[in-house]
């Protein structure tokens, strides 16, 4: 059982909070920015609330600097100035853009970038994959008790190129659901529920990401894959006239799949004797 901080009582903050006392953890309190916002998360883990760094700081062994991405250096940076802090104590972020080595030195430095969108004080950690990057033998212990009493899943950061790592996770996180909601909307304005729209969505999503990660990319499946020139100009001028931008979306996402297709179908068309047919059909496209 571990003593831990939270420092930015935000959607981080509180997602992790939850799942640390759940797993038997022992909050020392929450620092927000003003108390009104703190108080929320402090109610539940039954402890008080600070908006200046405070002796209570002395006694956790987790410091967690759950601010937006742009303040956790200069956060950490005057929570350490505050002479408050002891040196056994392990600064955390939970940044994917940044390494530990934005927070102060002089403490073991840990970067545990949970791969899920947190929403709340409820949400259980359990599977969730938390990316580490330790800069010391405690920071690295402190990644080990996290993952192992919360349930969640430990992986080492592989390299040093985190803003694309951070930017791939964004896309799949953030803006593939920002498309699928725009998708979801123009379902239910053609007359499905918006149950049935989720159930669609859902089926497609689940069997086609699973046939591409299974096969590669001769798991794709469609009009652009099977040549079909007509289908596809029927589906630009359809979403030309009721949705521009997802118009510019499949145009945009169709040359991403015929450059796929494209690594692949020279060894197919040479088996199936029909040479130069991909190359073609990508410029015979409305794209
Ligand atoms: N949300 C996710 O799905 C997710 C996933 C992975 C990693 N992360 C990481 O988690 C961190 C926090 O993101 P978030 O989504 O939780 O942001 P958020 O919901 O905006 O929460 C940020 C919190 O920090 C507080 N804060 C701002 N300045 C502060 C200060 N000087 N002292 C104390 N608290 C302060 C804010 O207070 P106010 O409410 O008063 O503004 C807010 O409660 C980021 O590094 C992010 O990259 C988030």
């Amino acid at each position: 059982m571990a003593h831990f901080a939270i420092v930015g009582p935000g959607h981080a903050g509180s997602t992790l909070a939850g799942a640390l006392k759940a797993a038997g953890h022992l909050p020392v309190g929450v620092w927000g920015r003003s108390l009104q916002t703190a108080q929320q998360l402090a109610e539940k883990l039954h402890t008080p609330v600070y908006t200046q760094p405070s002796a209570a700081l002395s006694s956790a062994d987790w410091i967690f600097f759950t601010v937006p991405d742009t303040l956790i250096a200069p956060v950490a940076e005057r929570y350490a100035r505050s002479g408050l802090i002891l040196p056994h104590s392990v600064f955390i972020h939970l940044a994917g853009t940044w390494g530990p080595h934005i927070l102060p030195a002089g403490w073991p430095r840990l970067a545990l970038h949970p791969c899920v969108s947190l929403q709340g004080f409820d949400q259980s950690l359990q599977q969730a994959p938390l990316v580490a990057e330790a800069d010391a033998p405690a920071a690295k212990v402190a990644a080990e008790r996290i993952a192992a009493s919360t349930g969640a899943h430990l992986l080492r950061f592989p390299g040093t190129d985190r803003a694309t790592y951070h930017a791939l996770c964004a896309l799949t996180a953030n803006l593939v659901p920002a498309l699928l909601q725009k998708i979801a909307m123009q379902l239910r304005s053609l007359g499905f529920t918006f149950q049935e729209a989720d159930e669609l969505i859902t089926s497609l999503l689940d069997s086609g990401w699973r046939a591409v990660r299974t096969k590669g990319a001769t798991g794709f499946t469609g009009p652009l894959v099977r040549g079909d020139v007509q289908t596809v100009q029927h589906h630009l001028s359809a979403l030309q006239n009721r949705a521009p931008g997802l118009a510019a979306c499949y145009r945009q996402l169709s040359q991403l799949l015929l450059a796929s297709l494209s690594e692949v179908s020279p060894a197919q068309e040479e088996k199936e004797g029909k040479n130069g047919t991909s190359s073609a059909l990508a410029n015979s496209l409305p794209l």
